[in-house]
C-alpha cells in the first residue's frame, strides 16, 4: 500500500484522511450529522474514556467528518495530528491556552489580524495570561528582549494580515527554542500550499479555514495543527509532564507526538467547547480538495492586481511582498516561493475618504469582512476589521487611514482591473 505520505501536494488534497465510506460505499465524504456515537459494550466505553483505545465518543470532542478533515489538513501542513474547531478565533484561543494558564506570558508578532490583537491585548489578560507585542518582529533581539521566566510560547502570522510582511520562521523559531518555548504561527493567509512553517522549525500552526481552505466564503472553521517535534519534558509546561486529574491521571508528554494536539482535544475542547459542526467540516474539506489550483490563481491575479496598482499614479504604496519594493520580498522567496497569496493592500492619496469612496464604488468587489473567497473582496480596515483598535494600535497593526485592503478573487483578471479602474475614479471625485 502506498505511503500517503510519499504523494504529492495535489493528490494528499484530494485523499488524505478519506477512503470509499465502509458500510455504503460512498465515494466523498460523508456528513456525520449524530452527536454520540454506540458503544460494543461496558468495556468498550470505559476504555474510549480513559484513552486506552481511541475512538468516538460525543461529537463535541470528534466526529469521522472532523476527523477526516483533520487529517488532510495535518498532512498537507506535514504534522502529527490536527484539530479542528468551531472558528479560527477559538483555534488561536485554544492554541495558546494549551500551553500558558493564569500568571504565564506570551510573546508575540504585532503584526497580527485585528480579532487576534483583540484576543492578545484584551481577553487573554482577563484569563491571567498577558502578552507582550514585538513591534519590530524582524529583529530576532526584538523577540529575545520580550522574553520572561514565565513566558510559555511564541506567536506571529506567517503573512500577516493586513500588513503583508512575512514572519522570518526558521529565526523566530531558533529564538523560541533557546527560550524552551514552542512557536505557535497563523497560515491562514498563506495554507500550507505556499508556505509550510514546521519545514522551517514553527511548533504549532493555526487556521482560519473559513477563508482559503474552505475558500468559498460558506464556512466558519480553524485548525489547530500539532507539528510533532517540540520537546514538552523540557520543563517550562507543566501541563505536559504531570498527571491530569480530569482524565484518569494522564500525563500528556507520556502520550507521544500528537501530546499537544490531543491535550488541546480532550482538555480545552471537552471543557471550553467550541466544536465545529460536522456540515462545516465538509465544506472545508470540500474547498481543500482543489486548494493548490485556486491558489495558484488567487496568486496570478492578486500579483497582477499589485502590479497594475503599483503603476498607478493615485496610488502612494502597495503592500504585496511578492513586489520587489516590499521590505519582505526576500523572505517571501524563501518561505513562500509559490506566491505570496491574495491579500493586499494599498494606500490611496487622499487618505480616509478618498479610501471609503474607492470601496463604495466597486460592484464586481463585494465590500465585506472576510479573505479568502472565490469572489474579490474589498474593505477598509481602519473603519471596519480594525476599528475596535485605538489609532496607535491600528498603526502597530499595520492599519493606515488611508489604507484598502483587497483580497484578490478568481474571476477574469480584466473584469477585476476595471472595476478597480471605477473605483480610482470616484476616489479621485473626493
Ligand atoms: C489571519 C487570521 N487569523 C484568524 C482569523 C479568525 O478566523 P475566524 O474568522 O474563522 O474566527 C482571521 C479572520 O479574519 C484571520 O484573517
Amino acid at each position: 500500500m502506498t505511503d500517503p505520505q510519499s504523494w504529492s501536494f495535489e493528490t494528499r488534497q484530494i485523499h488524505a484522511g478519506t477512503s470509499p465510506d465502509p458500510t455504503t460505499g460512498a465515494r466523498a465524504l460523508p456528513i456525520y450529522a449524530t452527536t454520540a456515537y454506540q458503544f460494543r459494550d461496558s468495556k468498550h466505553a470505559a476504555d474510549l474514556f480513559a484513552l486506552a483505545e481511541m475512538g468516538n465518543i460525543y461529537t463535541r470532542i470528534m466526529n469521522p467528518t472532523q476527523d477526516a478533515l483533520e487529517q488532510r489538513v495535518a498532512s498537507l501542513e506535514g504534522g502529527v495530528a490536527a484539530l479542528a474547531v468551531a472558528s479560527g478565533q477559538s483555534a488561536t484561543t485554544l492554541s495558546i491556552l494549551n500551553v500558558a494558564e493564569a500568571g504565564d506570558h506570551v510573546v508575540a508578532s504585532a503584526s497580527l489580524y485585528g480579532g487576534t490583537y483583540n484576543l492578545l491585548h484584551h481577553s487573554l489578560p482577563k484569563l491571567g495570561v498577558t502578552v507582550s507585542f514585538v513591534e519590530d518582529p524582524d529583529d530576532p533581539e526584538a523577540w529575545q528582549a520580550l522574553v520572561r521566566d514565565n513566558t510559555k510560547a511564541f506567536f506571529g502570522e506567517t503573512i500577516g494580515n493586513p500588513k503583508g510582511d512575512i514572519l522570518d520562521i526558521e529565526t523566530v523559531a531558533g529564538v523560541a527554542h533557546r527560550n524552551g518555548v514552542p512557536l505557535i504561527v497563523d497560515n491562514t493567509i498563506a495554507t500550507p500550499y505556499l508556505i509550510r512553517p514546521f519545514e522551517f522549525g514553527a511548533d504549532v500552526v493555526v487556521h482560519s479555514a473559513t477563508k482559503y481552505l474552505g475558500g468559498h466564503g460558506t464556512a466558519i472553521a480553524g485548525l489547530i495543527v500539532d507539528g510533532g517535534t517540540f520537546d514538552w519534558a523540557g520543563g517550562k509546561h507543566p501541563g505536559f509532564t504531570t498527571p491530569d486529574p480530569t482524565y484518569n491521571g494522564v500525563v500528556y508528554k507520556d502520550l507521544g507526538a500528537p501530546a499537544y494536539a490531543l491535550k488541546a482535544r480532550v482538555q480545552l475542547l471537552r471543557d471550553l467547547g467550541p466544536a465545529i459542526s460536522p456540515f462545516n467540516a465538509f465544506l472545508v474539506v470540500q474547498g481543500i480538495e482543489t486548494l493548490s489550483l485556486r491558489l495558484e490563481r488567487h496568486v496570478e491575479n492578486a500579483t497582477k492586481v499589485a502590479r497594475f496598482l503599483e503603476g498607478h499614479d493615485a496610488v502612494d504604496r502597495v503592500n504585496y511582498p511578492a513586489l520587489e519594493s516590499s521590505p519582505w520580498h526576500a523572505a517571501q522567496q524563501k518561505y513562500a516561493p509559490k506566491g505570496a497569496g491574495a491579500v493586499l493592500t494599498f494606500e490611496l492619496h487622499g487618505g480616509r475618504e478618498a479610501g471609503q469612496k474607492f470601496v463604495e464604488a466597486l460592484e464586481l468587489h463585494s465590500h465585506v469582512a472576510n479573505i479568502g473567497d472565490v469572489r474579490s473582496l474589498v474593505i477598509h480596515p481602519a473603519s471596519t476589521t480594525h476599528s475596535q483598535l485605538t489609532d496607535e494600535e491600528q498603526l502597530t497593526t499595520g492599519v493606515t487611514p488611508g489604507l484598502v485592503r483587497l483580497a484578490v478573487g478568481l474571476e477574469g483578471i480584466d473584469d477585476i482591473i476595471a472595476d478597480l479602474e471605477a473605483g480610482f475614479r470616484a476616489a479621485k471625485s473626493a
